[in-house]
């Protein structure tokens, strides 16, 4: 079941988010899963003041929902850094508690190990981002709704909306570790952020199209409880906008 919150802009979605974050972040021992991407960035700004004033993310187990293949933790475009970056090295999470999968090395053993580490900590709350082709995490068009941590192609139009964060097209991975879609299903709760015109056709086929592997975000149609924070522009082709 959706509840769809539309936002004046992209500052207006950041700070709605936070709220549905921190509600969750002050019941205490829980279990986050968390996004990169553009549209969770000012989620996280507002994450970082607020330890600033005082809230814990002492009892946070958390876990990255992907990353890409083939880039060392330290490259500036790997997941690992942004999560850092934005995120962790601001705040008092312990680092035994951040998971992120490793895109490097024996991809199938830290695919299974991931994914055992998954279903033993469900998560209380899954971030989510969008990809303008409706994907989610890296679940690209196509991936099955019963997939669980695996490797992935990225299509080349996922390659080209990320081609912006690298020096150019060339650079951009072409593979990546992904939760499965059984595995973001899981959380108890899910919280989704969206904004800008790129994002409106994904978010209109998420709300009102037929769910279809085609459009893997369609399959939240099914989840009991997600949170759509978006902007106006993400809305611009919703019916009742
Ligand atoms: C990447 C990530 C997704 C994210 C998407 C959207 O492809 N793997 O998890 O949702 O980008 O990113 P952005 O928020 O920058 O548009």
């Amino acid at each position: 079941m959706f509840k769809v919150i539309v936002c004046e802009d992209y500052e207006a979605m950041s700070q709605k988010a936070f709220e549905v974050m921190e509600s969750v972040v002050k019941q205490g021992q829980v279990t986050l899963g968390l996004a990169t991407g553009s549209s969770p960035e000012g989620l996280y700004r507002y994450m970082v003041e607020a330890h600033k004033n005082g809230l814990s993310y002492k009892d946070v187990q958390s876990f990255n929902l992907d990353e890409y293949v083939g880039l060392p933790r330290d490259h500036a475009q790997s997941y690992y850094t942004f999560m850092f970056e934005h995120f962790f090295k601001h705040v008092d999470i312990e680092l035994k508690n951040i998971h992120l999968p490793k895109g490097e090395g024996s991809l199938e053993e830290v695919a299974d190990e991931y994914e055992a580490l998954l279903t033993k900590h469900p998560q209380d709350l899954q971030l989510l981002g969008i990809g303008s082709n409706g994907h989610i995490g890296f679940n690209e068009p196509g991936t099955s709704f019963d997939s669980t941590v695996h490797v992935i192609r990225l299509k080349e139009t996922t390659r080209k909306d990320n081609a912006r964060f690298f020096d150019s097209l060339d650079e951009v991975p072409h593979f990546a570790i992904t939760m499965g879609i059984k595995d973001i299903m899981r959380a108890k709760k899910i919280l989704l952020v969206a904004y800008g015109k790129n994002k409106a056709q994904a978010i209109k086929e998420m709300l009102e199209g037929e769910v279809h592997e085609d459009v893997p975000c369609t399959i939240l149609q099914k989840h009991p409880d997600v949170v759509v924070v978006i902007d106006k522009e993400a809305a611009s082709l919703l019916k009742n906008d």
